[in-house]
């Protein structure tokens, strides 16, 4: 009996175990506001090309390690940054706030951005998406032009940024 009581209880602990991460977190699956589950970053972010970008992380007590890493590359473990890039800054690793900050932003920074807590020895991530805007630029425009009356003419209007401009002519 006591070795049936024995044998049951880590069993029971390792389901339990197995299911809250199942169902806390997917892997992967970007969180949104309103979702109760910890750690918790923020929405995805957008930023105008040069702009600071923040990466903000809630955290609850007994968060032992905390990080934010760019695709697999860590970035911040904890006060220790890993990157070299020096853009990369950390601005608050705190009870409640883990957050960091990539100054002047391009556009090659865009792409997922990941943080991973460990709370009670379960590891946990959540990603957040940094968008980078860029403001339209009219890069090629056709000249000043005469022409004949009932003759065809093509005009030309290239622009750029992201997301790409919709060229309107009056
Ligand atoms: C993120 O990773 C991309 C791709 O490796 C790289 O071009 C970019 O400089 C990185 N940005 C930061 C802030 O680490
Ligand atoms: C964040 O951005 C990614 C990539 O653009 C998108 O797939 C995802 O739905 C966005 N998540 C939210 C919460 O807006
Ligand atoms: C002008 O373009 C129209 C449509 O493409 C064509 O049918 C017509 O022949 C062209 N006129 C001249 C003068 O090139």
């Amino acid at each position: 009996m006591g070795v049936c009581g024995y044998l049951f209880l880590p069993w029971k602990c390792l389901v339990i175990v197995s299911l809250r991460l199942l169902f806390l977190v997917p892997t992967g699956v970007p969180v949104r506001s309103g979702d109760a589950t910890f750690p918790k970053a923020m929405d995805n972010v957008t930023v105008r090309q040069g702009e600071s970008a923040t990466l903000r992380l809630w955290v609850r007590d007994r968060v032992t390690r905390v990080a934010w890493l760019n695709r697999s590359t860590i970035l911040y473990a904890g006060n220790d940054k890993w990157c070299l890039d020096p853009r990369v800054v950390l601005l608050s690793n705190t009870q409640t706030q883990y957050s960091i900050e990539i100054q002047n932003v391009d556009v090659y920074d865009e792409g997922p951005y990941t943080c991973s807590v460990q709370t009670d020895n379960h590891p946990k991530t959540s990603r957040v998406h940094l968008i980078v805007q860029v403001s339209p630029k009219i890069v090629e425009i056709s000249s000043d032009i005469s022409i004949n009356e009932g003759n065809n003419i093509s005009l030309t209007c290239i622009a750029t940024g992201r997301p790409e401009p919709t060229v309107t002519w009056r």
